[in-house]
């Protein structure tokens, strides 16, 4: 798919903007602090419903406005997608799927579909699981909306058991409070274990292959699902065992006044052959199994959607060695990509459609 519109309406440092892009490869560059950012960051908000920077939507309005309003527009094999989000400082937005209102937020998910690649990924593999679970998160949100409704339903049971779990430590609880939340928390827990397992199957076989061809076949990549609960074979085993592992904990979980388990738990292994790339892997080794790992993103929302998503490059060129970026750069064919840089130089020799030159918020197309 590619998109060729992004209009944006006080957003962030914009106060009035229509970038159109072209389908191949879209260069913003310029200074720091001019808004090359906040340009990828509008897109991937439309993409996810969320930004990669923030949670606080009042951060996405441009001071002194009380309204921002993003609207992306891209083309797919089933025709023209739109989706417009206007965020407003009480928190509230409002959604527009192809120029109709939404309900649920997550309605807006599925139609633009994007990876975004920044140079904070390039240390997901040594940073804290967390990390890796927004990764798995992202993703799947994008390919399913139905796991991003789970994942709702699942952080607001936990948010339940785990008041209930301080209550108890201070009174007695009715039993049936804390059945109501786990049963919530093992329908719920139970579809992300399954989907997870699933999909970092499909990511693991992309990645490894994608790994032996940047190392040359030096190393071989393994990617593993580490679950915190492990899975049954079908969803309502696993949904059976979180259940019975939550009635089991819930003394302990009492004493300690947190959940000692849960997909919120869960994990991304990450191994170059036998060793944990999370622990021991070197600079230059982590760099190539993110990139592996972005790249493999790609792959698979193409194949699941038949489709290649919009791959967005914050800032990562200047961050990676010649030989890395001419390995990205390989892979740029038939993708749409918007990139931003602050020197043109570490562009690795790809093929610019357009170019943009960022000031203050103003852009300014190069020819
Ligand atoms: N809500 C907001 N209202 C107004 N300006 C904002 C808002 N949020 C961020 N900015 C401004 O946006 C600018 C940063 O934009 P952005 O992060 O896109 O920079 P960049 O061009 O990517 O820079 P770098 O090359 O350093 O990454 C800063 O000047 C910041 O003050
Ligand atoms: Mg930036």
């Amino acid at each position: 798919m590619y998109i060729d519109l992004i209009a944006l309406k006080n957003y962030r440092n914009y106060e009035d903007v229509r970038i159109e892009p072209c389908r191949g490869v879209t260069v913003l560059t310029g200074d720091n602090a001019q808004g090359k950012t906040n340009a990828l960051e509008s897109v991937y908000l439309c993409c996810t419903g969320r930004s990669h920077r923030t949670s606080h939507d009042r951060e996405l309005i441009r001071t002194g406005s009380e309204v921002a309003y993003v609207k992306v527009s891209g083309v797919r094999r089933d025709g023209r997608h739109d989706v417009e989000i206007s965020l407003s400082e009480s928190g509230r937005r409002q959604v527009k799927v192809n120029a109709s209102p939404v309900r649920r937020s997550g309605e807006l998910l599925g139609h633009i579909t994007g990876v975004l690649f920044a140079p904070e990924d390039l240390r997901m593999v040594k940073d804290s699981p967390s990390v890796r679970r927004r990764f798995m998160d992202m993703e799947l949100s994008q390919l399913r909306p139905s796991y991003y409704y789970a994942l709702q339903r699942y952080n607001r049971a936990l948010k339940q058991r785990n008041a209930l779990l301080k209550e108890a430590l201070i009174a007695p609880v009715d039993p049936e409070s804390f059945d109501v939340w786990e049963r919530e928390l093992s329908l719920s827990g139970a579809e992300i274990v399954q989907s997870r397992v699933s999909f970092v199957g499909k990511l693991a076989e992309s990645a490894s292959d994608i790994h032996a061809s940047i190392t040359a076949g030096k190393e071989t990549l393994r990617v593993t699902y580490e679950p915190s609960v492990p899975p049954g074979e079908s969803l309502s085993e696993t949904k059976d065992n979180l259940a019975k592992q939550l009635l089991n904990a819930r003394e302990k979980d009492i004493k300690r006044g947190l959940a000692s388990f849960g997909v919120h738990r869960d994990d991304l292994g990450i191994f170059i052959g036998d060793m944990d790339a999370r622990s021991y892997g070197s600079q230059g080794q982590v760099r190539t199994c993110a990139l592996s790992l972005k790249l493999s993103e790609i792959e698979l929302i193409q194949k699941e959607t038949g489709e290649a998503p919009v791959l967005m490059l914050d800032d990562v060129m200047s961050e990676l060695d010649p030989d890395r970026r001419r390995q990205l750069v390989k892979r740029l064919d038939g993708v749409q990509a918007l990139i931003t840089c602050t020197d043109k130089n570490d562009l690795a020799g790809a093929e610019i459609g357009k170019l943009f030159h960022v000031k203050n918020a103003i852009l300014t197309e190069e020819v």
